[in-house]
């Protein structure tokens, strides 16, 4: 099956947001993937409210907004309504995390689990049956631009095992330095959705990038 393509819009030019928006829409991917980032949860702050609802404007595709916030439980409710459609907030940043995935349904939106480097993929035995999705950090949280972990393939084996023994419908998204030389093993072992940023926003042509992960094999 042909991945999903999430780009990152953490990559794009903010200067020009309605164009790249209007680019992802004329392109191949599937949702657009947008990195919420609080100073605490990671050490870097990126945009909030405003630029998520300016974004939905434009964008005729699903956002798929990743959390990088402490106690996300707070927001859910404010980023469905600046126009979310999956809102996946941090394992390690949720206190009651089966509480906040039914939160998240509440409002309609699909529900993630996003996942460091350093957290065994087996925390979500419980709670997995309750996830649309799952986003493995493929580098630590914080940065577009870094270098993927190759410990990520194994924890692919581990979740997708998981998944088929839990019977969970969740979708595994890979999040971090995604490029055309990981992608097919990423896809072997179980990958459904690539989220990509640098590699995308840094291409001289970032539409033809974008088809050709949607059909790397
Ligand atoms: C990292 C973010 C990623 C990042 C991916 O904290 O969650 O989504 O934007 O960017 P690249 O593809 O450049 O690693
Ligand atoms: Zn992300």
């Amino acid at each position: 099956m042909r991945p999903l393509i999430a780009p990152s819009v953490l990559a794009s030019d903010f200067a020009n947001l309605q164009s790249e928006v209007e680019m992802l829409n004329n392109s191949q991917a599937d949702w657009l993937h947008i990195d919420i980032m609080d100073g605490r949860f990671v050490p870097n702050i990126s945009f909030g409210f405003p630029v998520l609802e300016a974004i939905k404007r434009y964008a005729q595709k699903p956002l798929d907004v990743h959390l990088m916030i402490v106690e996300p439980e707070q927001y859910i409710e404010r980023f469905r309504e600046a126009g979310a459609d999956t809102i996946s907030v941090h394992v390690e940043a949720s206190t009651h995390l089966h509480r906040t995935l039914q939160q998240i349904k509440a409002t309609g939106a699909k529900a993630g689990i996003a996942v460091n480097p350093h957290t065994s993929v087996h925390l979500l035995e419980d709670v997995i049956a309750d996830a649309d999705l799952v986003c493995l950090m493929s580098v630590n949280p914080g940065f577009g631009g870094q270098k993927f972990i190759e410990n990520t393939y194994r924890k692919i084996e581990a979740l997708k095992n998981l998944i088929i023994q839990r019977n969970s419908q969740a979708l595994i998204e890979i999040d971090g330095g995604v490029n055309q030389h990981n992608a097919p093993l990423l896809l072997e072992k179980g990958a459904d959705v690539l989220v990509a940023g640098s590699f995308v926003f840094s291409a001289d042509d970032p539409a033809q990038t974008i088809a050709d992960l949607k059909s790397s094999k």
